[in-house]
């Protein structure tokens, strides 16, 4: 069968683009917000390591994989998974990746827009002034307060999700390309000036790092292992379609292996470095370091409060926040808008704006995690949230991964993956062996471990 040898949404005008398109994608909440509190309340040093080991075994031969199937069937992840099963003369039930993918995609925008919006009010928030000097209370407080204010979150999210649909619906030059063809290098600076600011100022520079680099494997439990190899799926943008949208607007000829590598490699500094922002500041200030997801925005705020400057850098610290947010939340939108295109020859416009639309009403339910909703539990103890946070995170995107591993491993036609891939064939076999053994059981493993461990 033909495949089209360019996608009709558009492509990438270079493979720089695209690196700049897929770290765009996988830097996102997951390094600045998430990797820093999850690794906090998982006790730093031994969580980090098994964490690094998961985007090296796991997190890089999938990400090869995702694109390498992408690029095979220039469609969205829907339409490429029909195409390149039936091309492989798979089973029709490797079809439904694609479909689950979407879902979860749907489920971690959703969440995403309600802290994103968080970060964007903490731009103004900072910048005010208001926590100059200010305590823990006070800190706590503003924050609870903010959270608690129906209206304000709602507000703010769905700012977060229009620019976000704004963006989506420009297409895939105009829009993303241009995005983050200003925000990637932007973010990279900022962090940059963070960073240096965070070690000249805190004097706690060496104990942030020793935190986040001091392997005391004694204080992994299996769940800690799960959430760990969770956060490499979720920062890695990987299991749900969105490198593998993404890789369909690849151009020919540029290297997936070498490309993989280079954006888990770009992913992981952020993370690491914003860890480095954010620990030496909390330590700085004697706060504590396993504060939960309030981390970035009682804890931090508090710290920047402190300092020399707190105002203006803890302004640009969630500019920084809020350009991650939205170069990820785009390529979240991206394998339904490019499905809805296809299918039903919608404008990207209208497809962009369905789209956004549902994650948004579904991130209601997020938002009121925190007010009116706040005592409804959905499971157990966990809040309408917590369970799209968990669900997505820890199930969905490891899930979604190892089957699309098995699936380049196993299942895709060999000559196409291996043309695709076009790398040596002991590199091939590499990365074969990691995606049919190494990284589906991997995840198997840590699966069965948590039930019964
Ligand atoms: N990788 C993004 C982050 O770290 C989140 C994301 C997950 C984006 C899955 C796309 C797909 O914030």
């Amino acid at each position: 069968m033909a495949i089209a040898s360019e996608s009709q949404h558009g492509m990438w005008s270079s493979r720089l683009m695209f690196i700049l398109a897929a770290a765009g994608s996988a830097v996102g909440l997951g390094n600045i917000w998430r990797f820093p509190y999850v690794a906090g309340e998982n006790g730093g040093g031994a969580f980090v390591l098994v964490y690094l080991g998961c985007i090296l075994l796991i997190g890089i031969p999938i990400m090869a994989s995702e694109i390498l199937i992408g690029r095979a069937g220039r469609q969205s992840p829907i339409n490429t998974m029909i195409e390149v099963s039936a091309a492989s003369n798979a089973n029709p039930a490797w079809q439904g990746l694609g479909w689950m993918g979407a879902l979860a995609g749907f489920t971690i925008l959703s969440f995403y827009g309600v802290i994103a919006g968080w970060a964007i009010s903490y731009i103004f928030q900072m910048g005010s002034g208001s926590f100059t000097g200010a305590d823990a209370a006070f800190a706590g407080n503003a924050f609870s307060s903010f959270i608690g204010d129906v209206g304000s979150v709602v507000g703010w999210q769905t700012l977060f999700m229009a620019g976000t649909i704004y963006i989506a619906a420009r297409g895939v030059g105009a829009g993303l390309e241009t995005t983050v063809k200003y925000l990637m290098p932007a973010l990279f600076f900022l962090l940059v000036i963070l960073v240096l600011y965070a070690a000249f100022t805190s004097g706690k520079f060496l104990e942030g790092a020793s935190f986040l680099f001091s392997f005391n494997v004694e204080k992994l439990t299996w769940d800690g292992v799960l959430i760990a190899m969770g956060q490499a799926f979720f920062t890695l943008s990987l299991g749900m379609g969105a490198i593998m949208a993404y890789g369909a607007y690849l151009p020919k000829g540029a290297s997936i292996l070498g490309t993989a590598t280079t954006i888990a490699l770009v992913d992981t500094a952020v993370a690491l470095l914003s860890g480095m922002v954010i620990f030496p500041l909390v330590f700085a200030n004697g706060l504590e370091s396993s504060s939960g997801p309030g981390l970035m925005f009682v804890t931090l705020p508090l710290a920047f409060g402190q300092m020399e400057g707190g105002a203006l850098f803890g302004s640009i610290f969630f500019i920084l926040v809020t350009f991650a947010a939205i170069t990820s939340s785009i390529s979240l939108l991206e394998p339904a808008i490019a499905w809805l295109v296809e299918k039903r020859n919608a404008s990207r416009v209208k497809a962009a704006i369905l789209v956004g639309g549902v994650a948004w009403a579904l991130g209601l339910g997020s938002a009121f995690s925190f007010n009116i909703w706040a005592d409804f539990h959905l499971i157990g103890q966990m809040t309408f949230f917590d369970v799209m946070d968990y669900t997505s995170n820890n199930i969905l995107l490891p899930l979604g991964g190892m089957l699309i591993a098995l699936f380049a491993g196993w299942v895709m036609d060999d000559q196409m993956a291996r043309e695709e891939l076009d790398v040596s064939p002991g590199i091939y076999k590499t990365w074969q062996f990691l995606a049919r053994f190494i990284a589906p059981l991997a995840v198997l493993v840590v699966f069965i471990m948590t039930v019964f461990a």
